[in-house]
């Protein structure tokens, strides 16, 4: 366990969930060192004592047997007092550091955040719509809504905040303020079902520029419709895509991940496979070899016909 948690900086450097890069995720950081300390000195001073004593006091030959002792006062004051005065004292630092953290900004960024099986749903203002990508401004507080619409999943992204759960029917929120732009890997922490594993997300920090640029692309329509006539845009509508997904202009569909920019995200399936035509033409051939259990089903295609439909999606930039 411990060789594993001493590896975990060098393998996964982003994924060790104690490399803070926001002002939220330090003071969380911070609160957990504090408890790990505290907890230390609890734990080590208790077994010292223990080793301590079964050493000093160990039953010696023709030792007489103690006396024995009924109650001691003063140490069960002792010992009730500390304990009590160093929980009340954690409690008040996290609550000061909760309420830090759930102190919003003017001019925070709303998202609502919807958590499915498997995927991630944004609901940026004005009806922008993404998926599995989140694309946030640096140096602006983000405040997520975070909701479900199926069963609870956890959004967690190490670096940038704690985990925040996605429950059926509430509104949990949830902010941050990225501090350098990057990419920072997430995951669902919190088991939803057999894909829960591939429930990945990524959070795209831009700087105020890029992300105004990328946001107002996001918000145009379709430059262009892909032709009515077009075989991919005949087996789009014959196999009923648009009943699950939403292209803007074509469809409107809304339990699966609105495909109307597909074609700029990073990856397929909610990070299941990197989006690369030669992915996706795999992915439409058969998503169940890819990821079983989610609820994109195979439509049987015929390699033409995946690779026309894989050609359509990587267009809708
Ligand atoms: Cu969603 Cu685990």
């Amino acid at each position: 366990m411990l060789a594993l948690l001493l590896a975990a900086p060098a393998s996964a450097a982003s994924f060790w969930p104690v490399t803070p890069q926001t002002p939220q995720a330090r003071s969380i950081t911070f609160l957990f060192w504090i408890v790990i300390a505290v907890s230390g000195v609890i734990l080590f001073g208790v077994l010292g004592a223990l080793v301590l004593f079964i050493i000093r006091y160990r039953a010696r030959p023709g030792a007489a047997e103690p006396r024995p002792i009924y109650g001691n006062m003063r140490l069960e004051l002792w010992w009730t007092a500390i304990p009590f005065v160093l929980l009340v004292g954690v409690y008040a630092f996290m609550v000061g550091e909760v309420r830090s953290e759930t102190t919003i900004a003017s001019n925070a960024l709303d998202i609502t955040v919807i958590g499915h099986q498997w995927w991630w749903e944004y609901r940026y203002p004005d009806n922008v719509v993404a998926a599995n990508e989140l694309h946030v401004p640096v140096g602006r507080q983000v405040r997520l809504t975070l909701q479900s619409a199926d069963v609870v999943h956890t959004f967690w992204v190490p670096d940038l905040a704690g985990k925040e759960q996605t429950i059926p029917g509430q509104n949990n929120i949830w902010t941050f303020t990225a501090e350098k732009a990057g990419d920072y890997d997430g995951a669902c922490s919190e088991y939803c079902g057999t894909q829960h594993g591939w429930m990945r997300l990524k959070v795209i920090a831009d700087q105020p520029a890029d992300f105004d640029r990328w946001l107002a692309a996001q918000r145009q329509p379709l430059a262009s419709l892909p032709s009515s006539d077009s075989d991919a845009v005949k087996l789009f509508n014959d196999n009923a895509c648009g009943g699950c997904h939403t292209v803007n202009g074509m469809s409107n569909g809304r339990v699966a991940p609105d495909l109307t920019h597909i074609g700029s995200r990073t990856t397929i399936g909610a990070g299941v496979l990197a989006n690369t035509p030669e992915n996706m033409t795999r992915w439409m051939a058969n998503p169940q070899e890819f990821k079983p259990g989610s609820l994109m089903p195979n439509f049987h295609f015929t390699q033409e016909q995946a690779r026309q439909m894989a050609a359509l999606l990587e267009d809708l930039k």
